[in-house]
């Protein structure tokens, strides 16, 4: 039997310490210790359950490629938001951690938009028609997450359509704003006020969350935190640099590879087939028309003009 070593005696008084402040008992705690199984990669990475999260609606062999795909997609999404969570809520910002926690979020977007031939490239085309018609109304625009990294990064007047922007204030209530977000024209009809299942299934789960996240974004959402520095803090053009790189990529490099998938496979041959979520999907999806831009303040006049098109 292996003797107790002069540096694990450190390591117990710690665990004394920390039981102690508690007020629970160390010993307790170390003999239950002892019982411990080991870890196991399966049990830790949680594999079974991530495997089984598959449940393909048609027999196609592609369909799991589809299913599989978006939930990298969502994994990704959640890595972004994990990074500008801390992002928003750092008390004593400083320009090193936002530098190093920009520099994680554009890796992860990268990843995105490098990995989306796997949808492009990677699907029969004539399997992908078919088992899509299974799916409807269910649509990509239905991700919670990709809204949410929105709501983070910019002031919610960033998001209204490109007919209100800059004509509305916060004044109007988050009701209001919420109505005129540019994600709306993907499902609602403004002048007779009609929305698509789509919408209207989305909004019936995720809108009092997405607005409660909105009034609490207001004053700290990723551009907040970002104009709270000063140009000549250290390292402020690095900061700038990748905070533009994160609104390109998300906001013009993303989209542009998801559209020219749709167009691959809705509209290759002239045919412009109905998207699942019922959008008039070629007009909505250009970043020319979104005119998503999260942190407008920097970019040129003529970079903003173009948006979407460089
Ligand atoms: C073959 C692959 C794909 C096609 C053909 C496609 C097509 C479309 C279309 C036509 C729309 C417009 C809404 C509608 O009417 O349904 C849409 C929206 C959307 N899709 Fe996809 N999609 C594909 C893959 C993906 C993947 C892998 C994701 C990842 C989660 C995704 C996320 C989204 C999002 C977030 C929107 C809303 C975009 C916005 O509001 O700007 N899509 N998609």
């Amino acid at each position: 039997m292996s003797e107790i070593k002069p540096e694990q005696l450190g390591t117990l008084q710690k665990i004394n310490e920390k039981y102690d402040a508690l007020g629970q008992d160390a010993g307790a705690f170390l003999k239950g210790f002892s019982h411990n199984k080991p870890v196991t990669y399966w049990d830790y990475v949680e594999v079974e359950t991530l495997l089984s999260l598959q449940r393909p609606r048609t027999d196609f062999p592609d369909e799991p490629i589809f299913i599989m795909y978006h939930q990298v997609t969502e994994l990704l999404l959640k890595l972004i938001v994990h990074e500008l969570q801390q992002v928003v809520d750092a008390e004593n910002l400083t320009p090193a951690f936002f530098k190093i926690k920009l520099e994680r979020v554009n890796r992860y977007a990268g990843v995105l938009t490098q990995s989306f031939s796997v949808m492009r490239e990677g699907m029969d085309y004539e399997q992908y028609n078919e088992f899509r018609l299974a799916l409807a109304p269910a649509s990509g625009f239905q991700s919670a997450q990709f809204r949410i990294v929105e709501i983070m990064c910019t002031d919610i007047l960033n998001l209204v359509n490109s007919r209100v922007k800059g004509k509305i204030s916060e004044d109007v209530g988050m009701d209001q704003i919420f109505e005129e977000l540019y994600w709306k024209d993907a499902g609602l009809d403004r002048k007779t006020g009609k929305k698509t299942q789509t919408l209207k299934m989305f909004e019936e789960k995720y809108e009092d969350d997405l607005k409660s996240l909105a009034g609490k974004m207001k004053s700290k959402n990723l551009l907040q935190q970002f104009l709270s520095f000063k140009e000549s803090d250290l390292g402020y053009a690095e900061m700038k640099n990748a905070i533009r790189e994160f609104d390109h990529t998300y906001n013009v490099v993303w989209p542009l590879s998801h559209l020219k998938t749709a167009e691959y496979y809705l509209n290759s041959k002239g045919e412009n087939k109905a998207a699942t979520g019922g959008s008039e999907w070629q007009k909505y999806l250009h970043p020319a028309y979104q005119r998503r831009v999260f942190f407008p303040q920097l970019w040129s006049e003529e970079e903003l003009k173009n948006w979407g098109n460089f």
